[in-house]
């Protein structure tokens, strides 16, 4: 695994000076205390391409040992080509295909479903499944109650078979589309192309009816968890890691309470990230296996929802051998060249 994370911190008394907020209910209701923004000129397949090349070094495998690339994202650098190509072609990995799955907050789960398949079929054996979002590129920041939840960054995973009886031993993806108006950007597909009246509007931003999310969010992750759990023969207390969709700690609290979880068995980051939408499962499950809260042969959960809406769940039995830790240096010659040179600190997105 690899995770990349932009360097320029957004504090929540950053954003007290840009919307009628405070530091204390942004913590209260979202649990959220910092989350990182891109610099100018740094885009989402940078971020996609540290956190793959950093995947790749730690297993010692080359890009060209790829046989499929899938990037799930709602913020692609552009419409098309999709964001998998641009990586692929970054990455060097020349003819291999490439794609991008979009299913908002869900795109990593559904990008995972994909790799697990097309292994299973025996059409690949080496996989990469990345998710990665700038969400401050589709932040309107005039909207307290959406802007203080987002942030921006990068997981990536490498996937193969294995001879033992381990891995993703289940998995669901799941979507219903009559609710649409609960999570959306509302222009610059075909239905509604840009014009100046859209931009006027902030319609090319995020837009979300939070408390009808919630209430599903919770539902939702619940019953993936269960649903898994029961299909698998496992108990909560044989957990060794749940993962939980980003979006607000107090979803999650609510999700975990209602699974008979215990602090300890559940893996955040939100605190300080925020929701990065497809990042937010693939760089928690990178943190829990840096900080060694899961081992071989371990029951680990994953669950997530998003708009569509989209939702997903994986119970996995750990199947890998522990990453190596590799020093700083290392990780920087992996990445080596993948940055762009002159990065400008700044917030020029805000302007946007
Ligand atoms: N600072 C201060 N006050 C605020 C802020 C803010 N940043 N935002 C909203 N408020 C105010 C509201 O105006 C409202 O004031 P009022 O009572 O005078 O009208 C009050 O706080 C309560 O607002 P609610 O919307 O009821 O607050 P809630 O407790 O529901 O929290 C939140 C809002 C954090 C957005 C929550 O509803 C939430 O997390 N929803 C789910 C988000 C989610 O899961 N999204 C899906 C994933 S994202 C994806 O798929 C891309």
């Amino acid at each position: 695994m690899g995770k990349y994370m932009p360097h320029a911190v957004l504090a929540n008394s950053d954003l007290v000076e840009i919307v009628d907020t405070s530091d204390e209910w942004i913590i209260e209701r979202t649990g959220i205390r910092e989350r990182r923004v891109v610099a100018n000129g740094e885009r989402q397949s940078d971020l996609a391409e540290r956190a793959s090349r950093e995947a790749l070094a730690r297993v010692g495998w080359s890009p060209q040992d790829l046989d499929m690339i899938i990037v799930g994202t709602v913020t692609p650098d552009h419409l098309f080509p999709s964001s998998a190509n641009t990586l692929a072609g970054k990455l060097g990995a020349i003819g291999t295909p490439s794609f991008d799955v979009l299913a908002a907050c869900s795109g990593f789960l559904y990008a995972l479903y994909q790799g697990m398949t097309v292994i299973e079929s025996g059409r690949a054996k080496r996989v990469l499944v990345v998710g990665c979002d700038v969400m401050t590129s589709i932040t309107n920041w005039d909207d307290r109650a959406t802007c203080v939840l987002f942030g921006d960054g990068a997981g990536a995973i490498l996937l193969e078979e294995v001879d033992e009886p381990l891995g993703i031993v289940d998995i669901v993806i799941g979507s219903d589309g009559r609710y649409f108006d609960l999570l959306n950007m509302p222009a610059g597909g075909s239905a509604c192309p840009a014009t100046h009246e859209t931009v006027d509007k902030r319609m090319h931003k995020l837009h979300m009816q939070g408390k009808e999310t919630y209430k599903l969010a919770v539902r939702i992750m619940e019953e993936v968890s269960t649903q898994l759990m029961d299909s698998c023969h496992v108990k909560s207390r044989d957990l060794a890691c749940f993962i939980g969709h980003q979006a607000n700690l107090r979803i999650i609290e609510a999700v975990t309470k209602r699974l008979g979880l215990k602090p300890e068995q559940v893996h955040n980051n939100i605190e300080r990230y925020g929701n990065t939408t497809s990042a937010t499962i693939p760089t928690c499950l990178y943190e829990a296996e840096m900080e060694r809260k899961i081992k071989k042969g371990d029951w680990v959960l994953l669950v997530t929802f998003g708009a569509g809406l989209t939702w997903g769940g994986a119970l996995m039995r750990w199947a890998a051998d522990p990453l190596p830790i590799l020093e700083e240096a290392a990780v920087a010659d992996a990445v080596a060249g993948s940055y762009p040179e002159k990065l400008r600190p700044g917030r020029d997105w805000l302007k946007l």
